[in-house]
């Protein structure tokens, strides 16, 4: 795999660190809150849905032992976290660093409450024991982390001995002609629409620049395997517009 240098994590249009980046961020999805949902759904023609699920069920072996211990990181509004606490025998918390997020995760777990738990927290500092988790995944959040490897040391930090992780990412389509309709459709269409449903400028522009910073899909298993992940592989989903990465401690 590429020995590519990790980015120190993202950077926001005007964050000139670590700290004005991942205060940007939190502000950035504090204002789209009542739309997000709406929007995920609109803008991946309802793939998002599937993506989640099909996250989901690579590890519902695991999740189905009894007392499994699953997390959800950068959870947003919960739908994750909700696929993970159908298939699980145990229990499964979601935690994000927006509590608007957090609150509209909790008004949709209705039926899964006593699986669910909600926990505010910023994923760069989580507060949970070493080796306290059989699985741990983030959906389209780990991309807005300020800090790339200390990122990965903390899910590496929280998995026990053999726990796995899933990390669901946006990727770029590399074929000549739907790599570039896509190209027009990310970078043009959807910051058009992402502005016009939740009244919010910037966010929605934020996503392809923040996708273009990130690594290239080899590049990125090979940061995982660097911070100590074992069996790290990567699917590619959508002709190519998402990655799920997965590896184990
Ligand atoms: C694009 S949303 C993804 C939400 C959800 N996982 C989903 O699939 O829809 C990214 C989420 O990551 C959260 N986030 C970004 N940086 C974070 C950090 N350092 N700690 C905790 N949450 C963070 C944001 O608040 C936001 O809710």
């Amino acid at each position: 795999m590429s020995e590519q240098p990790l980015p120190p994590g993202t950077r926001p249009e005007g964050a000139r660190s670590e700290e004005e980046a991942a205060r940007a961020v939190q502000q950035m999805f504090a204002r789209i809150v009542p739309r997000y949902d709406l929007l995920n759904h609109l803008l991946s023609f309802g793939r998002d849905r599937r993506w989640r699920e099909r996250t989901a069920e690579a590890f519902a072996a695991r999740l189905a032992e009894p007392d499994s211990r699953a997390l959800d990181l950068c959870c947003g509004t919960g739908d994750l976290a909700l696929e993970l606490a159908r298939r699980s025998g145990g229990a499964v918390v979601g935690s994000d660093f927006v509590h608007a997020m957090l609150v509209r995760a909790h008004a949709k777990a209705h039926r899964q409450h006593q699986r669910l738990h909600w926990v505010e927290a910023d994923a760069l500092a989580l507060p949970f024991s070493d080796a306290s988790f059989d699985v741990v995944t983030a959906a389209f959040g780990f991309r807005n982390l300020a800090n790339y490897p200390r990122g990965l040391e903390e899910i590496h930090r929280v998995l026990k001995p053999g726990g796995e992780v899933g990390i669901l990412e946006f990727a770029l389509p590399t074929g000549r002609v739907f790599g570039r309709v896509y190209g027009f459709y990310f970078r043009r269409v959807l910051p058009w629409v992402g502005r016009v449903v939740s009244g919010v400028r910037g966010p929605y522009s934020y996503l392809p620049a923040s996708v273009e910073q990130f690594p290239d899909s080899a590049g990125f298993a090979a940061w995982m395997e660097r911070v100590g992940f074992r069996l790290v592989s990567y699917r590619l989903w959508t002709g190519g517009t998402v990655a799920l990465y997965r590896g184990r401690k």
